[in-house]
This record gives structure tokens, C-alpha cells and sequence, in this order.
């Protein structure tokens, strides 16, 4: 693939950088090691009988588990996309695509993105940045991304901190409600709002699912930084800079899902950013979340094999089931009304 636009080479820096440089944040967390499950010795429970199966956004999933959005563009993210669209396809996963603006701008390049020929079962979530539409994208463009990748949903994701630190960034974020308001009226799918690893406030959340958002993914701080990764492609000193001064910016995971979950006991939600195992998956789903997030873990298996992927889905599977075993609970359900999970003293 030849001729590669800025947003086509920025994407294949993206996973680049991802994988080779430090870009986790680290130094405050997801928020979840001040909560510990209690260990229930006495189960009674047959381990075999155990259903990890949910309902998001009234479809059935097997596994709460979800690969987040990353990728699309290029060659590189091409296989990367269908590599994990195959094991979403075996093990019944949702999942998201890349931000899809360059489909848009080179619509010859929308095979980098599309996944349906390997995955025509899962609940498929196209992604778009919100800010696009003060740049030119209507719903009717949304609509169209859509309609190229058969998808289930749009994600619109919110990421100001990045377009900041971003050399070649899109920083009008003005009147951007109204225009959602619009997206969510008119479009015929769900419209999920959704961070890129900074968090959802409260007051934030209000004003999306005012606006007609119909779920939340708070991509939370404590995974991986987007403040690093544009400090990592920065043009200049000052860009390199103010991304390192933001490396640890954010509402950690944790706290958006508590606090959200608290106040919207109905709103579908998502948990994601810096989510690495099953047991931060099953903490997260005891806090309110009703499907978790992963997107560094996934980028690297990816890059190794779809064996590799399919391994990480088996372990998390089983770090879900045995949490639900050792707290006493044969689903979901029960997990997340049992108030097995305290704040450490
Ligand atoms: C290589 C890469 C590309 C990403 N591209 C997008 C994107 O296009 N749209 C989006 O909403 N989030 C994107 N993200 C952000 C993730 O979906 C996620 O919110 C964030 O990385 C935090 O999750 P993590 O800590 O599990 O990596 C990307 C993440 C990675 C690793």
C-alpha cells in the first residue's frame, strides 16, 4: 500500500509506538487495587455450571468482554483487525474498529477496517471522533461509516487532551452537543460515547446521555496514555513536552464506573483503560460495568498471532469464572448484586 495519507501513517505510528515505546501510564492506576473481593471458602457451586453470559444493549453476549477499538488504514492494521475479528467471531466477543475518518476521505482503503467476512456474528462497533463533526462530518457521514462496515452501533469517542498534545491536532471542540444530539436522533443504531483513556465525569456523562447518547464507555485513566503517544510523535520540544506534563491526566477507570453506575443505574456502560486480566474484568463488572474493555493487551497478541489472542481470551474467561466461583456466584448477575467487592481498609 503506497501513498499513505497523514491520517493512514498516523495510524500505523499509533500501533508502533504502542507497542515499542513506555506509553502506560505509570504513575497512578485504574483505581481498582483499593477494592478486594471477598473469598467465599464455601461455594456451592458446580465450577462447570458457570455462565459468564450478559445483555448489552439488548443483545446477548457470551463473555463481557470486549476488544476496543484500535485500528484500520492500512496493512498493518488490516491484519490486526481481521486477525481479531476471528477469535470475537469464535469466542462471541464485541468488538470496535479504529476511527474511521479515513474511510471517509479514501473510501478505497475501507477493506483495512472491514470485518464482517470473518466476524458475521458479533456486535460490531464502528468508531468516529466527535470532534469530526465541527470538521466537515455530519450524521449523514456517520451514517455512511456505518452502512461500509455493517456495524451494530457507533462509537463516538472524545479525546481533547490528545488533540491537544497531537502535532497535527483538531482542537474546536465548540458547540459539539448539538451536533451529537443530531447524530443520536438520527441514526437508526445505538450511539455509544466513549473516551480514549482519560475518563468520563459524571457531570459528563449527564450531558452525553441528555444529548440522546444510549451507553457509556468511561476509557478511563491507568491503561495506556494518549498524552505519551502524541508526546512520542511530536514535531517539536514544546509538543513533547506538554505531553509528558499529561502523562498521568485523567479520571481513573475505577472511579468513572462507580460514580457513573451510582447516579444512571440503567445506562449501558462500558469500563475500559488499563484493564489487563479477568480479575480487573469481573472487579470492574462488580462496580457497575456491564461489559469491560481491552485494547493494549489485544494490540500486542495481535501482533504475534491469532493463537496468541485466542490464549489471552481463554485466561481471561478463566480469571472471570474463578473470581465468580471463589465469591460464591454462578453468573454475572449474582456477581454484581452480591456486594462481594470492599474497599480495603
Ligand atoms: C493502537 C491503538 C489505537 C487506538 N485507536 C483508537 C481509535 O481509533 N478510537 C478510539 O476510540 N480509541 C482508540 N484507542 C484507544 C483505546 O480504545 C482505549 O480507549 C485506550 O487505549 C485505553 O485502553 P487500554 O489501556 O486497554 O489500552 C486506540 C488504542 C490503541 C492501543
Amino acid at each position: 500500500m503506497v501513498n499513505l495519507t497523514e491520517t493512514q501513517s498516523r495510524k500505523d505510528d499509533h500501533i508502533r509506538i504502542c507497542l515499542d515505546e513506555k506509553v502506560q501510564v505509570n504513575q497512578i492506576t485504574n483505581g481498582l487495587e483499593k477494592y478486594q473481593f471477598t473469598h467465599v471458602c464455601l461455594p456451592e457451586l458446580d465450577y462447570q455450571e458457570i455462565d459468564i453470559n450478559t445483555t448489552f444493549l439488548n443483545r446477548q453476549l457470551n463473555t463481557p468482554l470486549l476488544i476496543s477499538s484500535m485500528t484500520g488504514g492500512t496493512e498493518n492494521a488490516q491484519l490486526i483487525n481481521q486477525r481479531l475479528a476471528r477469535i470475537a467471531q469464535k469466542y462471541g466477543l464485541p468488538m470496535g474498529i479504529g476511527s474511521g475518518r479515513v474511510i471517509i476521505e479514501k473510501p478505497e482503503i475501507a477493506s483495512t477496517f472491514q470485518v464482517r467476512d470473518n466476524a458475521p456474528d458479533i456486535m460490531l462497533l464502528a468508531n468516529l471522533g466527535a470532534v469530526q463533526l465541527n470538521y466537515g462530518y455530519n450524521w449523514q457521514e456517520c451514517l455512511k461509516l456505518v452502512e461500509i462496515l455493517e456495524a451494530d452501533a457507533l462509537i463516538l469517542h472524545f479525546n481533547p487532551l490528545q488533540e491537544c498534545i497531537q502535532p497535527e491536532g483538531d482542537t474546536n471542540f465548540k458547540d459539539l452537543l448539538t451536533k451529537i444530539e443530531q447524530v443520536c436522533d438520527k441514526l437508526p443504531i445505538p450511539v455509544i460515547a466513549k473516551e480514549v483513556g482519560n475518563g468520563i465525569s459524571v457531570k459528563m456523562a449527564e450531558k452525553l446521555i441528555n444529548a440522546g447518547i444510549q451507553a457509556i464507555d468511561v476509557a478511563g485513566m491507568g491503561g495506556t496514555s494518549w498524552a505519551m503517544v502524541e508526546s512520542e510523535r511530536a514535531k517539536n520540544p514544546l509538543q513533547k513536552e506538554l505531553g509528558k506534563t499529561f502523562a498521568n491526566w485523567g479520571i481513573p477507570t475505577a472511579d468513572c464506573v462507580r460514580d457513573i453506575r451510582q447516579q444512571y443505574s440503567e445506562i449501558p456502560l462500558i469500563a475500559s483503560g488499563g484493564i489487563r486480566n479477568g480479575l480487573e474484568v469481573a472487579k470492574m463488572l462488580a462496580l457497575g460495568a456491564d461489559v469491560v474493555g481491552l485494547a493494549y493487551p489485544f494490540l500486542k497478541t495481535a501482533m504475534t498471532s491469532e493463537e496468541a489472542i485466542e490464549e489471552l481470551v481463554k485466561l481471561i474467561i478463566a480469571e472471570i469464572k474463578t473470581v465468580l466461583f471463589c465469591t460464591g456466584n454462578k453468573n454475572i448477575n449474582s456477581l454484581k448484586t452480591s456486594q462481594n467487592l470492599t474497599i480495603n481498609n
